[in-house]
Formats: C-alpha cells, structure tokens, sequence
C-alpha cells in the first residue's frame, strides 16, 4: 500500500488493486490547481502501466467533489495546450486503459461535471449538486464535453446545461445518464467503492478491451474536439467576458455583462 502525505493536495492510496485519488484541498472547496492536476495525471498514467492497479477510484470525499479548476490560476498565467496540467490531466483521463469510478459527493462544477464524462462509473450522494457554468464565466466548456454531453444526453439537454449553466440536482444527473446510482448522504464512498471492488474483481483483460472498444467509435474525434475546445477556451480566458467574471468572482459580486457585448 502506498500513501501520500495528509498535506498532499491529492491524497493518493493503493490497496487490494484500487488506486485512489482524492482532491483534498477542502478549505477552496477542492478547487483544482496545477499541483493537483499534475499530480492527477501523472498518477493516472504511472496507473496504466502499473499491473496492481485494476481499478482507479476518483473523489473528493463526502461532502465536495470539487469546485472546479481554481480560477485565481485564471489570472496572469498563459498556458499554451501542450504544456498545460489542465490538458495533461484531461488527456490521461481520456486515454486511461484502466476503468475509472469516481464518486461525487457535493458540489461538481465546471470540469468536477465534465471529467465524469470520461469515467466508466460515477456514484453521486443525494445531496451532490453538478453544474457547468462555462458560459457564465464567459468560457466555453472542455474536456470533450460538446462532444460527450450532447451524445449522452442529446442536444437540447447538453444545451440547457451548458448555455444557461444552472445548478442540477443527483436525481436528474441520474435521470440524464451522467451518473449510475446515487447513494444516500454519508454512504456514497463505501457504496462507491463497494461498485469499485465488483470491477476489480472482474477478469481485467477483458475489462481494458472492453472499456476501449466502447471508446473506440468516438476516440478521434474527441481528441479533436478536445483540442478545439482547448483552443476556444484559451481564447475566450482573454475575452472582457471572461475578464468580468472572473474580477466578480474575485470581488465577491454578480458580474455585469452589459458592457461587454
Ligand atoms: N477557484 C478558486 N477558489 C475557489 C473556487 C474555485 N473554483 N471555488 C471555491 N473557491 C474558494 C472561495 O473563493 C473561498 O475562498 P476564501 O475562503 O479564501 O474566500 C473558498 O473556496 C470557499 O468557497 P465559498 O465560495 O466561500 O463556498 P460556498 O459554499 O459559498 O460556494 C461555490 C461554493 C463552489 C458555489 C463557489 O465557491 C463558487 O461558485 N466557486 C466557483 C466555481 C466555478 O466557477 N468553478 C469553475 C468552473 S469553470
């Protein structure tokens, strides 16, 4: 077994062929910042090429998934698409030959609710609450998701969630299909990781053939979706849009988007 340290900003644990990654910055709300998706991705590769793990389990604990990338590192930083941890993480996540379960408990916003995307099995409490208010930060969504969102839940759906970004409740990610079950408050990682154990258990050439063949259809065209998407969200960060969110966030305001078009 190997764990990190509890000031780790992802808590990283290995036991019986699961690994675990927790966010575990709860003070932000499990905000992710480079750190921690630098950490994410390169746990999640060293993974696929680690026999021991069958299984990745991915959460934020009980009570916060997470808030979503950490938009002070917004400010100032310029990352281009093929240096960027965001993106590091996204593709490991995308491209992860092992099955991934995340478990949702609380808050998931932004890319909390797009990298479920890519997860092979996602377990919610019933208190967690999803949203992707990319556009009312003046950003685009990412990770694929215009491409995944819309193929899971159709267009008019994918559309309501993303353009008008409005906080959703565990039963409609249920109902929608973004999620398998939903698990009573306070039960969800034993649950989770009961579903998590069921998978591991299962013979896991099989496992990683399947899970790729049901990717397979749609692989290339997420990777250039994935890259269109980095590349409007890169731009948009620039945009007075984005500029004004992000400064309201930061003063603790409601942004006006009347004079920015
Ligand atoms: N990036 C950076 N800091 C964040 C954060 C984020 N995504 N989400 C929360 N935080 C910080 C808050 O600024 C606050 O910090 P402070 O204590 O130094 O003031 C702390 O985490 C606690 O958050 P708070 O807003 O007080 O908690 P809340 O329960 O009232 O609200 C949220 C929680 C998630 C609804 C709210 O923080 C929020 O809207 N965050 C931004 C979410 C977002 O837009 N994510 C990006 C999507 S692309």
């Amino acid at each position: 077994m190997n764990c990190s340290g509890k000031d780790q900003l992802v808590l990283i644990k290995q036991s019986d062929g699961i690994l675990t990654l927790m966010f575990n910055r709860i003070e932000k709300k499990n905000a992710l910042n480079y750190e921690m998706y630098e950490a994410l991705a390169d746990a999640i590769k060293s993974a696929d090429m680690d026999d021991a793990v069958r299984v990745i389990f991915l959460s934020g604990g009980e009570s916060c998934f997470t808030s979503g990338n950490d938009l002070g590192d917004f400010f100032g930083k310029e990352p281009d698409l093929a240096s960027s941890p965001i993106f590091r993480f996204l593709y490991a996540l995308a491209g992860a030959h092992k099955p991934v379960v995340a478990a949702v408990g609380g808050l998931a916003v932004g890319v909390g609710v797009t990298m479920l995307l890519h997860c092979d099995l996602v377990y919610a409490s019933a208190g967690a609450r999803f949203s992707m208010p990319f556009v009312s930060l003046g950003l685009c969504p990412e990770a694929g998701s215009t491409l995944l969102l819309p193929r899971m839940v159709g267009h008019q759906r994918a559309s309501e969630l993303l353009l008008l970004g409005e906080t959703f409740g565990a039963d409609t990610a249920h109902e929608i299909g973004i999620v398998n079950s939903v698990f009573p408050d306070g039960e969800l990682l034993a649950s989770a990781m009961v579903m998590a154990r069921q998978l591991a258990a299962q013979p896991q050439t099989a496992v990683r053939m399947t899970k790729s063949l049901l990717k397979r259809g749609y692989a290339e065209s997420l990777k250039n979706t994935m890259m269109g998407e980095g590349r409007c969200f890169l731009e948009r960060l620039h945009s007075p849009e984005a500029m004004e969110a992000l400064l309201a966030f930061r003063e603790h305001r409601k942004p006006d988007f009347t004079k920015t078009g």
